[in-house]
């Protein structure tokens, strides 16, 4: 569920008009929900009712300062990818210790500054990776806590570019492999292990690829442990989907259930690190259609959006549901392509959508909190676009539409 809904054919998100947010804002502009993201972490955390957990927020499905002090104020850890996303995380006042640090390609002043920070764990992907971090551990004179991130070797059944658990993905330490490397990091004098992870993908509609995860990496837990290798916690990663247009995802009271049920007695602290079920459906796109544009082959309405603001359509052909702001419109109802104008023809953010639309009108993309400005770039030089979070009856600019200046800033003609 979430707050963007029609009042007399007026789209608002909580209790302000879209359209109010397009004169104050401009177009195209990304507008977040504050009853719906809190809404939505809160359920990942309260269906652990008082078992042991940790909420890391995945911070690159919406990495903007305000979303992460959101989570922040309500006890939130942060699963991050970088050194910039650690600096967002403290920026937004989130607690180092809640940190824990994944990615395949940490470089050594990542791994430097995180030690330094002192962030809760490394889910180490690569056994260099397991060195490195002994090595400038010891330089610091600190112990690096560390889990392994293990590819189980499932299909999780989603998009190829978002499956992540396979063995030819290029995530994780294979599973047969990863007791060796348990053995060796227990030996090295820097390094302390404490728990294990995996993630298997993104945008899973069942349960059940996780719960096959899960038992592998219980089977290695298992075994681990009647080598005298405790482990204090297990990180299942994120992955969980949204309804985007028919899905049926799993609740996340449901997915949680399901793992309490597989762990039976043992006594970890389980870590999650969801991202698209906390935001994607807590955010919209809004742009404003320039021109309508009927061919013998196609009806074109272009809008002031493009693949540069949200790429998942032209990148994995994803759809997303692209709805009119006003639906009290004369147009006549057709079947209208949502393009941009950027200069490429995969550049689109639906096709085939039945819309009553006319030149002015104002159109959201849905599901668009998740993968939407993160992944926006400056293509065909392009400001990006203002970020605002409405709060019930108030909206707060969060982030300002980039300037045309600031498309250059930093870059040097020649003496
Ligand atoms: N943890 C790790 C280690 C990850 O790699 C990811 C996502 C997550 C957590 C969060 O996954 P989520 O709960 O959001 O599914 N850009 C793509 C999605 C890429 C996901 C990458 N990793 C998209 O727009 O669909």
């Amino acid at each position: 569920m979430d707050f963007f809904n029609y009042r007399q054919n007026r789209l608002f998100a909580e209790d302000i008009a879209l359209s109010e947010i397009a004169a104050e804002f401009g177009t195209p502009c990304y507008v977040y929900s504050r009853a719906t993201l809190e809404r939505h972490w809160r359920a990942f955390d309260d269906a652990f009712n008082a078992y042991p957990h940790l909420i890391c927020y995945a911070v690159k499905a919406n990495s903007n300062l305000a979303i992460l002090n959101l989570f922040a104020r309500l006890g939130s850890g942060f699963d991050i990818v970088s050194l910039g996303e650690m600096q967002r995380v403290l920026a937004a006042g989130g607690k180092p210790e809640k940190i824990v640090f994944s990615g395949v390609g940490k470089r050594e002043d990542e791994i430097r500054a995180a030690l330094q920070a002192g962030i809760r764990c490394f889910n180490v992907e690569v056994a260099g990776e397991l060195d490195r971090i002994n090595r400038l551990a010891q330089e610091l004179g600190v112990v690096a806590p560390v889990s392994f991130r293990v590819n189980p070797d499932v299909d999780a059944k989603t998009h190829p570019y978002i499956s992540t658990g396979l063995k030819e993905n290029k995530f994780g330490i294979a599973i047969e492999q990863a007791i060796h490397e348990y053995r060796r990091a227990a030996q090295l004098p820097y390094i302390e292990v404490i728990g294990i992870d995996c993630h298997i993908g993104s945008q899973l509609t069942e349960t059940r690829p996780f719960l096959d995860a899960l038992d592998r990496v219980l089977a290695l837990v298992d075994q681990l442990q009647a080598e005298g290798i405790r482990l204090r916690h297990l990180d299942l990663g994120g992955g969980l989907g949204i309804r985007y247009r028919d899905e049926e995802p799993p609740l996340p009271s449901d997915y949680v259930s399901a793992i309490l049920q597989r762990l039976g007695q043992r006594d970890f602290e389980i870590m999650l690190e969801p991202g698209r079920a906390i935001v994607g459906n807590a955010g919209i796109l809004l742009t404003r259609v320039e021109y309508l544009k009927p061919t013998s082959e196609k009806n074109f309405a272009i809008v002031d959006a493009a693949m540069n603001d949200l790429v998942r359509p032209s990148l994995y052909g994803a759809w997303q549901d692209i709805i009119a702001v006003d639906t009290n419109s004369c147009a006549e109802s057709l079947t209208w392509d949502i393009v941009g104008p950027v200069c490429e023809t995969g550049d689109f953010l639906g096709k085939g959508r039945e819309l009553k639309i006319l030149p002015g009108d104002l159109l959201a993309v849905r599901s668009a909190g998740a993968y939407g400005f993160t992944m926006s770039s400056n293509y065909n030089s392009r400001p990006r676009p203002a970020e605002v979070m409405v709060d019930g009856d108030s909206v707060h600019l969060i982030r300002a539409r980039e300037s045309l200046e600031q498309l250059w800033a930093g870059e040097q003609l020649l003496p």
